[in-house]
């Protein structure tokens, strides 16, 4: 039987309780599979901070970089976020990301049919959306130098960043865009900023010469405040979108209210080789930390994309995309998707898991 290294990162928040769930339906795919997993559970963020004074130490990157694909909870919390920027949780996200080098980051927002009513959009507005948000990951304003905090010239105290991009950066991050669009329904967004920013200009040039090696693919530019407009306008317009790191953070929180909470949509970042990284889009939620309250249906969607884009293990991502959607069908839903008066919370305690027939079932005694 194949066996996988999976680094296992849970993080702050309700990252451990998502986590846990996700390991489990993980597990249980692999077993139906004949595909066994290690597990190897690491420090990250403020529960790396806490353990060890850093928010990502050596042993968790490089236990990370040896495995196979790394599954990450959330990270960040109200008792750091006074820290210095290099001992903060979301530094410890990033240095994990940049020495990962998982530059593209791939971000479905899809409509499921059992939660169209857990849209905060009308119906006809909602239904059959199925998005795809190419986010570039490693560079940008995020990491962009100069940055800091100095003096302007009347000695009034100022914080600073730099939106920047390499040609390499954006031909790497458009080629994946490409690629993605080519395997869904062949349109390409690629949104800026490209009226006002020189590195939106330089981004618009560049995806648009990619574009030569992609005839089948349909590009479009737009600018990321139209953007944000058409998403609750007509999402149903996007197919493929590639952006920045900054305008894909902010687009992707906006794309997931359309298919009814932050808690659905997964996450899946790759670069060139090595393991993926695969996380929920959302935070560590510390308003609901704790309550078994918290979605684990993005930390499990999350956990297909692991064995869909990091294990290429396509039939046991697919029983837990199927065992996701029964789970919906049977009514099951944590507080941020239930429309019809029926809360019924399934988190922290973790789900029974059952096949009959071949599907799996997730249950909550
Ligand atoms: P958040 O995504 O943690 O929470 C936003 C809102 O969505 C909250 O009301 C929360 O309760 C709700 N929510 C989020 N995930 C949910 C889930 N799975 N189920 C049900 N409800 C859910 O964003 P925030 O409040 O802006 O940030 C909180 C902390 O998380 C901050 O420290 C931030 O830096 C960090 N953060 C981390 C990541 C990450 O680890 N990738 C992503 C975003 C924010
Ligand atoms: C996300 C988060 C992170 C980001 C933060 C916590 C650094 O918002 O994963 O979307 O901005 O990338
Ligand atoms: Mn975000």
């Amino acid at each position: 039987s194949k066996r996988y290294t999976i680094t296992l990162l849970p993080g702050d928040g309700i990252g451990p309780e998502v986590i846990s769930v996700a390991t489990n339906v993980l597990k249980f795919a692999g077993f139906l599979e004949g595909i066994e997993f290690k597990f190897q559970e690491m420090p990250v963020g403020g529960a790396a901070l806490d353990l060890t004074g850093v928010p990502l130490p050596e042993e968790t990157l490089s236990a990370a970089k040896q495995s196979d694909a790394v599954l990450l909870g959330a990270i960040g919390g109200y008792k750091w976020d006074k820290n210095e920027k290099h001992l903060k949780p979301e530094t410890g996200l990033l240095q994990l990301r940049a020495g990962l080098k998982v530059f593209a980051n791939l971000r479905p927002a899809t409509v499921l049919p059992q939660l169209v009513d857990a849209s905060t959009l009308k119906k006809e507005v909602a239904v059959g959306v199925d998005l795809m948000v190419v986010r570039e990951l490693t560079g940008g304003i995020y990491f962009g130098k100069p940055r800091g905090f100095g003096t302007n010239e009347n000695g009034e105290e100022i914080g600073f960043n730099t939106e920047v991009y390499a040609t390499h950066e954006i031909d790497r991050i458009a080629r994946v865009a490409f690629e993605t669009a080519r395997k869904r329904h062949g349109k390409l967004c690629s949104v800026d900023k490209a009226n006002v920013l020189e590195a939106s200009i330089l981004w618009r040039n560049r995806v648009t010469a990619i574009a030569s090696e992609y005839p089948d693919v349909e590009l479009s530019h737009m600018y990321v405040d139209n953007a944000a407009m058409q998403l609750v306008r007509n999402p149903k317009q996007f197919d493929t979108i590639v952006t920045n790191n900054i305008f894909g953070d902010i687009l992707s929180d906006e794309a997931s209210m359309i298919t009814g909470s932050i808690g659905m949509l997964p996450s899946a970042s790759l670069g060139e080789s090595g393991p993926g990284l695969f996380e929920p889009i959302h935070g560590s939620a510390p308003d609901i930390a704790g309550q078994d309250k918290a979605n684990p249906l993005a930390t499990v969607l999350s956990a297909a994309m692991l064995l869909k884009y990091g294990l290429e293990e396509e039939i046991a991502a697919k029983r837990i995309e199927a065992a996701v959607l029964d789970t919906l069908s049977r009514g099951y839903r944590t507080g941020d998707i239930y429309s019809d008066g029926n809360a019924f919370h399934f988190s922290s305690g973790n789900p029974r898991i059952e096949e009959t027939r071949g599907v799996m079932h997730l249950y909550r005694d």
